[in-house]
C-alpha cells in the first residue's frame, strides 16, 4: 500500500502544529514540510524553527518529511535534521555536488531524498541511487500548492521504478503536485509510493475519506 504525506503549504500558517496533529488524527502517514527560500523557487514559506515546533506537538514517532526547496540546501541541513527532520529532500538542481549531499544527509541519521523538477531528467540519478531512501518526481514546477499535474512526468515515474527494480533497491518513489482523488491510482500504478497531498487533503469536505482515497 502507499503512503499519504499531506503538505502543510495548505494549511493555516498560525497554527501550522495543530495542522500536523490534525492529519495524523486524520490518518496521514508522513507530514510533508515544504521549505522555500524565495530564490529556488518563487515564494518563502518556513524555516528549522517550524519543524522544531512541529516535532514538539507531533511526538517522537511522527514521520517529518521536509522537502527543501532552497538553494544550496547543504548549508541547513545540520539545522533541520537538528530540528527533527525524518526524510531531508534536496533538489538535484539546486546542490552542486549531490552526492556530498545526500551523503551528509545520512551521516546526521536522517533520511536522504533527492527531488527532480518536472524538466529534469531521472539521468540526473543514475550515480546516487545508492544513496538515497527517496527519489521525489515533482509533479508540477515548485512554489505554489494548487497547481495542476504535468502528466508527461508519469512516464519519468515510470522510468524510476524501472531503475529501482533493475538495481534491487527499495527507495521510496513519492510524487508532489497536483495529485488528488482522481489522478492517485495512475501515480501509484507507475510506482509512486508516497503521494503529497495539499489541496486535495485541506479543500476535500472529508479529510479522512480524501486521505483514503488516495493512499488507496
Ligand atoms: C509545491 C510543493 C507541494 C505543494 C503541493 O511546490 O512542493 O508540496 O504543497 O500542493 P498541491 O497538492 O495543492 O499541489
Ligand atoms: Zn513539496
Amino acid at each position: 500500500m502507499a503512503k499519504i504525506s499531506p503538505s502543510l503549504l495548505s494549511a493555516d500558517f498560525s497554527r501550522m502544529a495543530e495542522g500536523a496533529s490534525f492529519l495524523i488524527q486524520h490518518g496521514a502517514d508522513w507530514i510533508h514540510c515544504d521549505v522555500m527560500d524565495g530564490s529556488f523557487v518563487p515564494n518563502i514559506s518556513f524555516g528549522p524553527k517550524m519543524i522544531a515546533d512541529i516535532r514538539k506537538a507531533v511526538g517522537p514517532e511522527a514521520f517529518l518529511d521536509v522537502h527543501l526547496m532552497i538553494d544550496q540546501p547543504e548549508r541547513y541541513i545540520e539545522a533541520f535534521a537538528k530540528a527533527g527532520a525524518s526524510l531531508i529532500c534536496v533538489h538535484a538542481e539546486a546542490t552542486t555536488h549531490l552526492q556530498r549531499t545526500l551523503t551528509a544527509i545520512r551521516d546526521l541519521g536522517v533520511k536522504a531524498g533527492v527531488a527532480l523538477n518536472p524538466a529534469t531528467s531521472e539521468h540526473a540519478l543514475d550515480y546516487v541511487y545508492g544513496d538515497v531512501d527517496l527519489v521525489l518526481c515533482m509533479t508540477v514546477n515548485p512554489g505554489f500548492g494548487g497547481q495542476k499535474l504535468i502528466p508527461a512526468v508519469i512516464e519519468k515515474v515510470k522510468k524510476v521504478d524501472e531503475a529501482k527494480k533493475k538495481l534491487g533497491l527499495d527507495f521510496e518513489i513519492e510524487v508532489d503536485g497536483g495529485v488528488n482523488t482522481e489522478n492517485a491510482m495512475l501515480l501509484r500504478d507507475a510506482g509512486a509510493t508516497v503521494l503529497v497531498a495539499g489541496n486535495a487533503v485541506f479543500k476535500a469536505p472529508d479529510v479522512g475519506e480524501a486521505i483514503r482515497l488516495i493512499r488507496g
